[in-house]
C-alpha cells in the first residue's frame, strides 16, 4: 500500500516512521517532511505544503496513494478531509465540521457545557469593553484564549486581571492572532496536573491508544510562556485504571455520542487535554482533533501493533478489532529547541552528533523543526528535534533520553531539564 502523511512536523515522523514499519506498507510519502523523514528507510518527501490542498490531492489521486494520514490541525481546520472524501480518496481525519472541537475554543466550550462534560467555567467576548467589565468582576489567576488555531500559543494564564485585560486587548482591539483572536474565551484558572488522553475514533467505536503527559511550558518547574510541547512521556501513572474508565465513559464517549447525535460523524485521532484536580477528578482543557506533538513521539515509539492496519480500521468503521499493543517499557522525549523558541528564533543551524545517537538501540531521535542542506542536517524551527528513549522504568528512559540528548550539539540549542521530573519526585513514576 502506498501511504501519504501530511505535515513536517515530529508527530509526522514518528507517524511515517511507524506507518512505514507495516508489514503492508509498500511506500510512505510526506509532504512536506522533514530532513528525519527524508533519511527514513520506506519514506520519501514531497514537497507540497500540508496545507495546500488542491496539490495534496493531485498528488495522491496521480500516485495512487491508498491512505492518506493527516498529522496538524490546520489542513484539518481547512476541510482538507471533506475535499478527499469528496473525490473518493481514503483518509484518515476528522472533517471540517469535527474538527471545530479544535478550530473553535467558543464551539468546543459550548458543546461541553451542553453535554455535560467536564470543564473549567467560562464566558465567550467578541466586544473588548465586554470582556474588560467581565474581568473586573473575577479574580486572578484567570485564562485568555484566542477562538482560533494559533499554534498552541493562543492561551495566557494570567496572574492579574491587568495581564488579562491586556492579553484580550492584543487579541481583541490588536488582532494579534489576526482572525483567531477576532473572538476569544475567558476560564476559570484550574489547578492540578495534566495529562493527555488520546484515543483513535472510527466514527462509533473508540480505542484508546496509550496515555501521555506533555510539558507545555518553555521552561523548567513550567514557568516561561506556553509551547507547543517541550517533553512527553508515556504511559503517565496519573491516569490510573479507575481514571482512565472515567475519562472513557465521562468524556469520550460523550464527545463521539454528542458529535454523531448531531449528525457529525467523529473519524481519526481525538486528544482531550485533561486538568486533574487534587482529587483526580478530569476536566478538559481542550481538544485537539490529531495526535499529540510531543506525545506521539513517545507512545508510537512504545507501539508494538501495526500502526496501518488500526488507521485502516479506522477509515473503515471497524476499530473494535483492530486492538494495539504496546511495549510495556516507559518512554520518554525530550523537545530539543533553539534558545528564544516560541519567539522568533534564526534557522539554518547545523546540528551535528546524530550518527552517534541514531545508532543506540532504545532511543530514537524524531525530527521536527528540520531541513537537509546539502548532506548537512540543519535547524528549520523553533522545536527541532525530539529525542526518545525506552526503558524498564521511567526514571531509566529519563536518564537515557538525556544522556541522548547531550550528545547532540547546535548553537543555541535549549531544553528543559526536567521532563518526567515531577510525577517521579512525587513517588508515582518509578
Ligand atoms: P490549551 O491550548 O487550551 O490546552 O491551553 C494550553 C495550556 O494552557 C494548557 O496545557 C494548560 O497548561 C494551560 N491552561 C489552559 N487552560 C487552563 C485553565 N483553565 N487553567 C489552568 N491552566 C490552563
Ligand atoms: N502537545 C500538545 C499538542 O499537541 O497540542
Amino acid at each position: 500500500m502506498k501511504v501519504l502523511v501530511i505535515g513536517g512536523g515530529g508527530r509526522e515522523h514518528a507517524l511515517a516512521w511507524k506507518l512505514a514499519q507495516s508489514k503492508d506498507a509498500e511506500q510512505v510519502f510526506v509532504a512536506p517532511g522533514n530532513a528525519g523523514t527524508a533519511r527514513e528507510p520506506g519514506t520519501r518527501n514531497v514537497a507540497i505544503a500540508a496545507t495546500d490542498t488542491d496539490a495534496l490531492l493531485d498528488f495522491a489521486k496521480s500516485e495512487g496513494i491508498d491512505l492518506t494520514v493527516v498529522g496538524p490541525e490546520d489542513p484539518l481546520a481547512g476541510g482538507l478531509v471533506d475535499r478527499f472524501e469528496a473525490e473518493g480518496c481514503r483518509v484518515l481525519g476528522p472533517r471540517k465540521e469535527a474538527a471545530r472541537l479544535e478550530s473553535s475554543k467558543g464551539f468546543s466550550k459550548d458543546f461541553m457545557a451542553h453535554y455535560g462534560i467536564p470543564t473549567a467555567r467560562y464566558e465567550r467576548f467578541t466586544d473588548f469593553d465586554q470582556a474588560r467589565r467581565y474581568l473586573a468582576g473575577q479574580a486572578a489567576p484567570i485564562v485568555v484564549k484566542a477562538d482560533g488555531l494559533a499554534a498552541g500559543k493562543g492561551v495566557v494564564v494570567a496572574t492579574s486581571i491587568a495581564e488579562a485585560e491586556q492579553a484580550a486587548s492584543a487579541m481583541l482591539q490588536e488582532a494579534q492572532f489576526k482572525e483567531a483572536g477576532r473572538a476569544i474565551v475567558i476560564e476559570e484558572f484550574l489547578e492540578g496536573r495534566e495529562a493527555s488522553f488520546i484515543c483513535l475514533v472510527d466514527g462509533t467505536d473508540v480505542v484508546p491508544l496509550a496515555t501521555s503527559q506533555d510539558h507545555k511550558a518553555r521552561d523548567e518547574g513550567n514557568c516561561g510562556p506556553n509551547t507547543g510541547g517541550m517533553g512527553a512521556y508515556s504511559p503517565t501513572p496519573l491516569i490510573t485504571p479507575e481514571l482512565h474508565r472515567r475519562v472513557l465513559e465521562e468524556v469520550i464517549h460523550p464527545t463521539v455520542r454528542g458529535l454523531a447525535s448531531e449528525g457529525t460523524r467523529y473519524r481519526g485521532f481525538l486528544y482531550a487535554g485533561l486538568m486533574l484536580d487534587s482529587e483526580g477528578n478530569p476536566k478538559v482543557l481542550e481538544y485537539n482533533c490529531r495526535f499529540g506533538d510531543p506525545e506521539t513521539q513517545p507512545i508510537l515509539f512504545r507501539l508494538d501493533s501495526d500502526l496501518l492496519d488500526h488507521c485502516l480500521a479506522a477509515t473503515e468503521g471497524r476499530l473494535s478489532e483492530s486492538v494495539p499493543e504496546w511495549d510495556a517499557r516507559p518512554a520518554l522525549g525530550v523537545v530539543l529547541a533553539i534558545r528564544d523558541y516560541p519567539g522568533s528564533y534564526p534557522k539554518g543551524i547545523p546540528i551535528a552528533g546524530l550518527d552517534e545517537v541514531e545508532e543506540e538501540a532504545g532511543v530514537k531521535v524524531f525530527h521536527a523543526g528540520t531541513t537537509a542542506d546539502n548532506g548537512q542536517v540543519v535547524t528549520n524551527g523553533g522545536r527541532v528535534l525530539c529525542v526518545c528513549a525506552k526503558e524498564e522504568t521511567l526514571a531509566l528512559a529519563k536518564e537515557r533520553a538525556y544522556q541522548a540528548t547531550d550528545k547532540i550539539r547546535f548553537e543555541g540549542k535549549f531544553c528543559r531539564r526536567d521532563i518526567g521530573a515531577a510525577v517521579l519526585a512525587s513517588g508515582e513514576g518509578d
